[in-house]
């Protein structure tokens, strides 16, 4: 629901911003800001400051920015409207509804609100009464006692067409209200009637425990096995979760929620001691229901059936979860055997059964392999390609950097010690403006190139992390520019996600120095990656090119030292870096193979034997 801009600010103006986040973070007085260790990120210096004045928080560091909502909503894991609920009661004031018509929703909502609540309690009370009989024994074969029924308000829904619709239906709540609350459902021509026939019900409910929707079971076998309520102005299938309300608490507590796909299933866990479970509603879990999910826990565990379609749901979640990882965010996920639901686990094995499988639980980048590489084979450098590619893709929606740079870490490792090749990217596309310029030679090309490539970085900070081990390795002639690319490296290391102007704001001296000039100089016409308008994608492969170009240029260097050294000397040990050399030379450019038995290689070895 919209709220009004200017309640906003007036909360904003009430609470003080620095008191706020005085609570969580200790603060010291730095002029007219406050200063501190961010929440949000690890930090041994002080890079966050909280602005009174001007009602913000900005973090040099990591670059959190916010206002007092926003502190709130990051720092508790509310949501918008959840933090303006929580600030407004502080301050004492009442969020309004904003408009007329929002204020009508309101009112209508609060209607139906009240007709599920009534159709809850008849439903309750049918399986009570001599109706609900042959339900009753349903429940209790299952083993459900009538604690649990009563906890989660299950209920039973006659085999007529009327009974809750004369039940429910009054001056104050007519039939139009009881279609609109999907309790009813009107057909093309006559009178509207139940929906559920002859179904235990469970009632589904929202965060706060209200009843919004039922799901109803068929009594033994039938089809549709469940039948659950339309989506209405109050219940959406696709954001709510059954059991949200009793596991919202439970999961803080316990800093778990467990995700199964049935209502029975959410039951039986809570009967088990297990009250941080959940289900969606039949369907594949949403953006909106894992941002739920998220808000509970920072790693939901999604406990499906042990069956091909528990599985193909596991999988579908994992693909949804992929673009929304955070850092300190992700999914588990827990197999069961073959055959088995969390309830049916718990009446074969009880909570022994539960606590095996939730052992061996397993986390997404585990969950993604397997689903990358089971029952295909990887024997060809084809084929390891083919899976390189798959991979980078899906790591390409990742839209948190660190978390992405870090997959892409993960799976070039995994890749390399599973099939024995390197999953990185080595570079070799030639769009326009590029390519390192032609015709400069490549003995020449080290100096500048390792310009440019600082000033790629400088520009384009999340590069650094990406490419910190090549950059590592990378031997830089000139003084002044290794001790500034150290500089960086060692910023980046201690304080990830730098944006432009804070790494800079980092610098100072001989590094700062060399990094405006580096920054100013007016010769990016050649080398466009460099330059400032250039994209953090021409800047990633420019870079990119740029390190091939200069690890080239050094190997060639070195080559030709040990030829020359060879031709005065043959000896076993250059020829060994000979090989070596020239099998870096191929990984570099792309070259061909080169084998000991031909060209110099082989002719020095004949020399030498
Ligand atoms: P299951 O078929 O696994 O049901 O469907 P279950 O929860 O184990 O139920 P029991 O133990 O057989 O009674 C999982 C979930 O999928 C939805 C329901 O939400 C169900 O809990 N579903 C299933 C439907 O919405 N409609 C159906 O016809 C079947
Ligand atoms: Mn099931």
């Amino acid at each position: 629901m919209a709220i009004a801009p200017d309640f906003l600010d007036e909360i904003r103006a009430r609470v003080g911003l620095g008191d706020v986040i005085a609570r969580h973070v200790s603060l010291k007085r730095a002029g007219r800001d406050l200063k501190g260790l961010c929440p949000f990120h690890n930090e041994k210096t002080p890079s966050f400051t909280v602005s009174e004045e001007k009602g913000f928080f900005h973090c040099f560091g990591c670059g959190a920015h916010g206002d007092v909502i926003g502190f709130v909503m990051r720092q508790e894991g509310l949501s918008f409207p959840e933090a303006v609920e929580r600030l407004a009661g502080e301050a004492g004031l009442e969020v309004p509804r904003a408009t007329p018509e929002e204020r009508e929703a309101a009112k209508r909502a609060a209607t139906l609100h009240e007709v599920m609540e009534r159709a809850c309690r008849f439903f309750e009370d049918e399986l009570q009464g001599p109706r609900g009989g042959e339900a009753r024994s349903y429940l209790a074969r299952r083993g459900i006692d009538d604690e649990t029924r009563a906890r989660f308000r299950l209920g039973y829904a006659p085999d007529t067409r009327t009974a809750l619709r004369n039940a429910v239906m009054d001056a104050e709540h007519p039939e139009a209200m009881l279609v609109e609350a999907g309790l009813l459902i009107r057909p093309d021509d006559g009178t509207p009637y139940d929906r559920f026939r002859g179904r235990v019900i469970f009632p589904i409910t929202d965060r706060g425990g209200r009843v919004i929707a039922f799901g109803g079971r068929i009594l033994g076998d039938g089809q549709p096995k469940y039948l659950n309520s339309p989506d209405t102005p109050l219940f959406s299938k696709g954001r709510v979760l059954y059991g949200m309300a009793t596991a919202r608490e439970a999961a803080h507590r316990n800093a778990r929620v467990i995700v199964t796909e049935g209502y029975t299933d959410v039951i039986a866990l809570n009967r088990a001691g297990y009250p941080e479970a959940v289900a969606p509603l039949g369907t594949a879990l949403t953006e909106s229901h894992l941002h739920a999910l998220w808000r509970m826990a920072p790693e939901p565990v999604l406990c499906f059936d042990g069956d091909e379609a528990g599985k193909r749901a596991a999988y579908r979640a994992a693909e949804r979860a992929i673009p929304l990882l955070e850092p300190g965010r992700s999914l588990q996920f827990v197999t069961l055997p073959t055959g088995q639901d969390p309830d049916s686990l718990l009446a074969e094995r009880g909570v022994e059964g539960v606590e095996s499988c939730l052992k061996d639980r397993r986390d997404l980048s585990d969950l993604v392999w397997q689903m990358h590489t089971e029952a295909r084979r990887f024997d060809t450098p084809e084929r390891v390609a083919g899976l390189e590619q798959t991979i980078e893709r899906l790591l390409d929606r990742i839209d948190n950097r660190k978390v992405q740079f870090q997959y892409r870490n993960h799976f070039r490792q995994r890749i390399f010690r599973q099939f024995g090749r390197r999953g990185d990217r080595s570079g070799r596309g030639d769009s326009e403006g590029i390519r390192i310029p032609a015709g400069m030679p490549p003995e020449e090309m080290p100096r500048s190139t390792v310009r440019y490539i600082v000033a790629t970085l400088l520009r384009h900070p999340p590069l650094i992390e990406e490419f910190c081990e090549r950059l590592a390795d990378l031997e830089i002639q000139d003084g002044r520019i290794d001790g500034l690319m150290k500089s960086v490296l060692s910023l980046v290391h201690d304080a990830p996600g730098l944006d432009e102007e804070g790494l800079k704001s980092h610098l100072s001296g001989a590094d700062a120095e060399l990094a405006d000039d580096l920054l100013r100089a007016e010769v990016y016409a050649q080398w466009r990656f460099a330059g400032p308008d250039a994209t953090m994608g021409s800047a990633r492969e420019g870079v990119s090119h740029a390190l091939v170009g200069l690890g080239l240029s050094g190997v060639r260097a070195e080559l030709a030292k040990v030829q020359k050294a060879l031709e005065v000397d043959p000896n076993e040990a250059d020829v060994e870096r000979l090989v070596r050399l020239k099998s870096e030379l191929e990984v570099l450019s792309g070259e061909e193979a080169v084998s000991a038995d031909d060209s110099d290689a082989g002719a020095a070895l004949k020399q030498i034997r």
